[in-house]
């Protein structure tokens, strides 16, 4: 019997193999004989219970920074490169391994008590993110947050806008949805970032591929806006977690900002810096004609999907139904 040195060994594995490249991480303590390999100054604990996957311009900086008011809750550990997100599981991170993505986490005091959880807000939409979720992380929660998503298209135009974007600079908005397969690349790619994320049922069909409905909790971005106590309540009973911490005490509304804050001693709030909550003009009545037709149909397929799962309805889509029915 022949064999070759561990490098070489490997390259000839993978060149027989090629489809085995892309690695599926599993929790090492799930498998006996990984376990049994996996050193003892490592644990397995230190994973998130709950991921909070999106999509972005939904709310998911402020549902984050409300979690980590809650005493028993905990995010991980600032990226120096994409701030509070880790985006381990849809990008070039994952091939950084499980360890790199467990360095972001503490190690919990009370693995049955503490909740560690991450927000990376392209989740929601990243085709191969459920599936690696799922093999390293089987039991964690799921929430995702929806608001109407012809304002979430819009909310990233002027998202790119304020990044000084040249193609969201020199297009309007209607320009951008309206574009048709003629249009330059840059045009499209804009176009697509501002309209894929929307079709939240294909979106949603594809985590349920992979979990339990029960594991699912979408939350109403819209009523998380304007009533954020109501929504962490609902949270807060989705996860399990105790205490129940008292949200209503602990927000406060802020005239100036026009959004719920966090209330300091004394009652002084601490709002989200100015990327969150601009200010831009309303959306064209001719703009939002053109994307509630856009989405009529995903609309819909979301209507049946909530049905499906016995989740309520966000007011948003019933609205957004009835102006298009
Ligand atoms: P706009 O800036 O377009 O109004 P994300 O954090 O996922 O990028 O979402 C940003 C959006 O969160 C903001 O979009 C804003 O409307 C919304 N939002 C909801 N609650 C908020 C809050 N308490 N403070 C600031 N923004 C909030």
């Amino acid at each position: 019997l022949q064999t070759l040195p561990p490098i070489q060994l490997a390259e000839k594995y993978f060149q027989i193999f090629p489809e085995e490249m892309d690695p599926l991480w599993q929790n090492p303590c799930h498998d006996k004989r990984h376990k049994d390999i996996w050193s003892k100054e490592k644990t397995c604990d230190r994973l998130p219970k709950f991921l909070v996957i999106g999509p972005q311009k939904t709310g998911t900086t402020a549902l984050h920074s409300f979690l980590t008011l809650h005493p028993a809750i905990t995010s991980n550990f600032p990226s120096p490169v994409t701030f509070e997100e880790i985006q381990f599981f849809n990008g070039p991170n994952y091939h950084s391994g499980i360890d790199w993505y467990m360095d972001f986490f503490p190690f919990p005091s009370n693995v049955s008590t503490d909740f560690m959880f991450e927000k990376s807000a392209n989740y929601f939409d990243t085709d191969m993110v459920p599936k690696r979720t799922a093999a390293l992380l089987p039991s964690t929660k799921i929430i995702a947050l929806l608001i109407n998503p012809a304002d979430r298209a819009y909310s990233w135009y002027q998202h790119q806008r304020a990044h000084q974007d040249p193609v969201a600079i020199n297009h309007t908005f209607h320009e951008v949805v309206t574009a048709g397969p003629s249009a330059s690349k840059e045009l499209l790619v804009l176009q697509n970032h501002s309209l894929k994320p929307g079709t939240y049922a294909v979106h949603l069909e594809h985590w349920l591929m992979h979990y339990q409905p029960r594991q699912l909790h979408i939350v109403d971005g819209t009523l998380l806006r304007s009533n954020p106590a109501l929504v962490m309540d609902g949270i807060q009973r989705f996860l399990g977690v105790t205490p129940i911490f008292n949200y209503t005490q602990a927000l406060v509304f802020d005239e100036g900002k026009g959004f719920w804050c966090q209330r300091l001693e004394g009652g002084r709030p601490k709002c989200l810096g100015k990327s969150k909550g601009r200010k831009y003009p309303e959306m064209t009545p001719e703009t939002r004609a053109f994307l509630t037709e856009y989405y009529r149909e995903h609309n819909l397929e979301l209507l049946r999907l909530l049905n499906r799962l016995g989740q309520p309805l966000p007011s948003w889509l019933r609205e957004e139904l009835q102006s298009s029915s």
